[in-house]
């Protein structure tokens, strides 16, 4: 057996994550001692009600509601953070403290690191102590190891994916088995994918916020997530995916950043995405998230974005690698990216117009878009009753100032767009 050496651990927060967490500790902590000869010692663990039934074992474990026991403790250097996404505003000012005080910190909350990124990445460098954040993105899907010691002779072009269990979850029961977006969404809920309060999954922060934590993974800079408004993933109609399926596209509730011009083009958005690619093939709870490179082309990961179970192994392996001298010093200082060198990413777009049935309305519509100089690639054309068609197009690639001058001239004639997605290409 190697030398022993005792290291306390403080713990922020002790519900799903949390006492995952706690299991996973208590349950390989002997091997890990003979393996690294680090002994891990829960010292506290702080909740926001002391008195309230756990599903956990709580024999042994200590537990304050006051997080400067765990701040002013000295003999804990390793803190890992499990606070629920409301305390995200709470959990920024623990974990900042604690980082100040010097110890190493280890993250579950994709808000509270999006939203506080610069702060506490700060804080870390400026302490040089490790901020160690795997866990927040792709649940158990190592990500954050191969950005770190990969790509390091390559330039990250592309991120983009499936980072949402709940709506991806969503969108594949009301496809596969027609259900509607709010049966599904109380299924994800009942299945344990969706919090409590799912807005952020469904209106497409959590995955803003993930996009954004990938961009820290990939090429150290942090971009405010405050610059980008998500899409909702909330407005989505069967009709689109089945128009979709017959176009060879699957919609999937994406997010995608592009590194263009010196430049940061992103969007959180329903997209239509090729139905072999890696990404239309992940459904239910599953993740997929694709990386370019200039030089390595797409590399992608797949696997089970969220659950306790995923999400504490990640910390738990995050928490180990705090004990081998080679990966514990992976200190950087991150750069804050420009308000203006963030816009919207430019793609081919999937539009439905709903028309009065009259003659020569396509070559109107066609007329229109060609004057934006946008081409027509793929079209359907259906009957929706006497007085009404559906007009179907794939068009050719735009930005968002073009896509809103023709949404404009088309309200101005009329003619209604329900739907409008971009397409990956
Ligand atoms: N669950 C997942 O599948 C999953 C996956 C990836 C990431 N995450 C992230 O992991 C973190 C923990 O998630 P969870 O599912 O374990 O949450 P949870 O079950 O709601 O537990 C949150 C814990 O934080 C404590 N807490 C302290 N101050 C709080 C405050 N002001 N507001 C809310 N909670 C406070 C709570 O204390 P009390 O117990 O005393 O109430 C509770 O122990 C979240 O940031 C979440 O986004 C979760």
């Amino acid at each position: 057996m190697k030398n022993n050496k005792l290291v306390k651990i403080g713990i922020l927060g002790l519900g799903v994550v949390g006492s995952e967490l706690v299991s996973l500790i208590r349950k390989n902590a002997l091997r890990i001692q003979l393996e690294t000869g680090v002994k891990i010692e829960i010292s506290k663990v702080y909740v926001r009600t002391m008195h309230k039934t756990r599903d956990i074992e709580l024999t042994g474990l200590k537990l304050t509601t006051d997080s400067a026991e765990i701040i002013n403790d000295p003999t804990i250097s390793i803190v890992c953070e499990c606070i629920g996404g409301n305390g995200f505003e709470q959990s920024a000012r623990i974990v900042e403290a604690c980082l100040k005080q010097k110890k190493h910190l280890i993250m579950s909350s994709k808000k509270t690191l999006a939203k506080y990124a610069n702060t506490l990445l700060d804080a870390a460098y400026q302490n040089k102590v490790a901020l160690k954040y795997d866990a927040t993105v792709g649940g158990g899907i190592p990500i954050a190891k191969v950005l770190e010691h990969s790509f390091k002779g390559d330039e990250l072009t592309r991120i983009y994916g499936v980072f949402n269990a709940t709506s991806n979850f969503i969108y594949s029961k009301m496809y596969d088995k027609q259900q509607s977006f709010d049966s599904a969404l109380k299924e994800a809920q009942d299945k344990g994918y969706a919090e409590n309060d799912p807005s952020d999954d469904v209106n497409g922060f959590d995955s803003l916020y993930k996009l954004v934590i990938l961009t820290m993974f990939g090429i150290k800079k942090i971009i405010n997530p405050d610059l980008i408004n998500p899409e909702s993933f909330t407005h989505i109609n069967v009709k689109d995916m089945e128009y979709a399926h017959e176009l060879g596209y699957r919609i999937k509730p994406l997010s995608a950043l592009a590194v263009q011009r010196g430049g940061y083009s992103c969007k959180v958005s329903p997209f239509l995405v090729p139905e072999k690619h890696l990404v239309a093939q992940a459904t239910d709870n599953f993740n997929a998230i694709i990386m370019e490179g200039k030089k390595c082309g797409e590399l992608g990961f797949y696997g089970q974005g969220a659950g306790a179970g995923p999400t504490a192994t990640a910390m738990f392996d995050d928490l180990i690698s705090l004990f081998s001298p080679c990966d514990n010093i992976d200190i950087y200082p991150y750069s804050l990216v420009d308000k203006g060198k963030v816009d919207d990413l430019p793609s081919r777009y999937y539009l439905r117009y709903t028309v009065k049935n009259e003659a020569g309305i396509l070559s109107k519509i066609s007329g229109l878009l060609a004057s934006l100089d946008i081409n027509i690639e793929r079209i359907i054309q259906k009957i929706e009753n006497t007085d009404d068609i559906e007009i179907v197009m794939l068009t050719s690639r735009m930005n968002k100032t073009t896509l809103e001058n023709i949404q404009t001239i088309c309200k101005s004639k009329n003619l209604t767009i329900p739907a409008v997605y971009p397409i990956v290409d």
